[in-house]
């Protein structure tokens, strides 16, 4: 599993990616996303997203930044890393993906691509058990915070 550039060649596949009905509430539309990214870019913050790529074939999206990006965030992100967005396409859920997905976010953001942090935090909806159970396995702690409704959960780089 790797995380690619977003190119001319792959972005109508980012942006057609979808996640079941029942998980519309759990993640923006990729697009959303991309738009959302171009904004933090534009405004100077640091933000990077990618398409993720199981040998040639993309299967999910995410996107990463470092510190506030802009919008109101919880106390634990002054300094730290985040994985603003994660998801993998309905298609190809189910098969250890995910897990092997956000293993190469965290094997990128080790390399400190966008500034020294030691710590990176994520945030899910309460009942969004999948990912609490994925996150949980990779060692995200939740500490109390929240991020709106969502609840923020972080690990050491
Ligand atoms: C959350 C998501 C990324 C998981 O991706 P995935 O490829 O299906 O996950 P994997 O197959 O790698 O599973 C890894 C672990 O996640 C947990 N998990 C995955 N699906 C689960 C489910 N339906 N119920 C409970 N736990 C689940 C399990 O702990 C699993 O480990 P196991 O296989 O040893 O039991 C995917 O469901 C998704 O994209 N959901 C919609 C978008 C979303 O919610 N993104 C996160 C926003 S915070």
């Amino acid at each position: 599993m790797e995380l690619r550039r977003i190119t001319y060649e792959n972005v109508d596949a980012v942006t057609s990616m979808s996640v079941r009905d029942e998980q519309q509430n759990f993640v923006a539309p990729n697009v959303a996303s991309l738009a959302e990214a171009y904004v933090c870019v534009d405004n100077g913050y640091a933000v990077k997203a990618f398409a993720l790529y199981e040998g040639d074939e993309p299967v999910g999206f995410v996107m990463l930044g470092l510190g506030y990006m802009g919008w109101s965030a919880p106390p634990c992100a002054e300094g730290s890393y985040c994985i603003v967005r994660f998801m993998i396409d309905q298609r190809y859920q189910g098969r250890g993906l995910g897990k092997k997905g956000m293993e190469a976010c965290l094997e990128y953001l080790r390399e400190k691509p966008l500034g020294s942090a030691d710590k990176v935090w994520l945030s899910y909806e309460p009942e969004n058990t999948a990912a609490r159970e994925l996150y949980h396995k990779l060692g995200f702690i939740e500490n109390g915070e929240m991020c709106g409704e969502e609840t923020a959960a972080v690990r050491d780089l």
